[in-house]
């Protein structure tokens, strides 16, 4: 069934896995993350950024669309539409209009009493229609009149803003920026562990981790362990569907027609995320 993501991440941050939200940008990865779904009876989160909207058609279409497959599977695991990183109150409210369960409001980009009266407003409308809500923080590296932010905290968001944040405006799950990036990363990732510790414990609800493509298990499991219960994939779906449509088309350049190169992309898509279940552990948790 189409649900919040709110119940889905408490029982997987009381049971220590992740659920995995996986980035749509066409047909064929809508198929995809909904067979690796059902198949691995996994929970899972469609994850649309704006972008990825307005190129298929519109949050209506999307939402139809994943709706529709969802009836043409018998998907029985529990599916959120999540709107990834909501640009303003009105595209999330746009998209609770078409029927996202779920929405991301990034004012990370703000000073912290804007992100938190923007991020409130969202929640006020969200909350009232069953729609989870997801907030983001991190800080820019740099002086902001008292306000010195060294390098090594540039990218992490501070844990004392966190709890501040949290607590005034009752998000169902929080992204702290850690260190994560989206798009492959240029050496071996940095999280920042001990503010994540701090985090977890200061805010007590769902952590996100943006960026999860690239990030070694060893890692994803460390921020499981630190109340990380929603893993972001895009970029490592989007290279193992451009990959089978190289190799595909490499293999028989005569090929023309989209089902036969396509295909492929959505079977290694699917394979992909499988994978990314069983590491995140929310196999057989639906
Ligand atoms: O919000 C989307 C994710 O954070 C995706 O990150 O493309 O690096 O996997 P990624
Ligand atoms: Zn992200």
């Amino acid at each position: 069934p189409l649900v919040s993501m709110k119940e889905m991440l408490n029982k997987a941050k009381a049971e220590k896995y992740a659920v995995g939200q996986f980035n749509v940008n066409n047909l064929e990865f809508t198929q995809a993350i909904l067979q690796a779904a059902e198949e691995e009876k996994s929970p899972v989160i469609l994850g649309v950024s704006e972008g990825a909207a307005r190129y298929m058609g519109g949050f209506k279409t999307v939402v139809g669309l994943a709706k529709n497959l969802m009836e043409e599977y018998n998907v029985t695991v529990p599916v959120a539409i999540h709107l990834d990183h909501g640009s303003s109150f009105e595209k999330c409210v746009e998209a609770i209009h078409a029927g996202f369960t779920s929405v991301m409001i990034d004012g990370s980009h703000y000073p912290l009493e804007e992100n938190i009266a923007l991020t409130q407003k969202v929640v006020d409308v969200a909350h009232a229609l069953g729609v989870s809500v997801e907030a983001e923080l991190g800080r820019i590296g740099g002086q902001e009149d008292d306000l010195v932010v060294d390098d090594a905290e540039a990218a992490y968001a501070i844990p004392e803003e966190c709890k501040e944040l949290v607590e005034a405006t009752g998000v169902d799950c929080f992204a702290p920026a850690l260190g994560s990036v989206h798009g492959p990363y240029k050496g071996e990732p940095n999280l920042g562990f001990d503010h994540m510790k701090k985090i977890d414990s200061l805010v007590g609800i769902p952590l996100v981790l943006h960026g999860g493509t690239g990030i070694p298990t060893k890692d994803i499991q460390k921020a499981i362990e630190f109340g990380h219960a929603k893993i972001n994939v895009n970029t490592e779906n989007q290279i193992a569907s451009a990959n089978a449509v190289r190799e595909t088309l490499d293999a028989k350049p005569e090929l023309y027609d989209p089902r036969k190169y396509l295909g492929p992309a959505r079977d290694a898509i699917k394979a992909t995320v499988i994978g990314k279940m069983r590491e995140f552990g929310s196999s057989n948790k639906a």
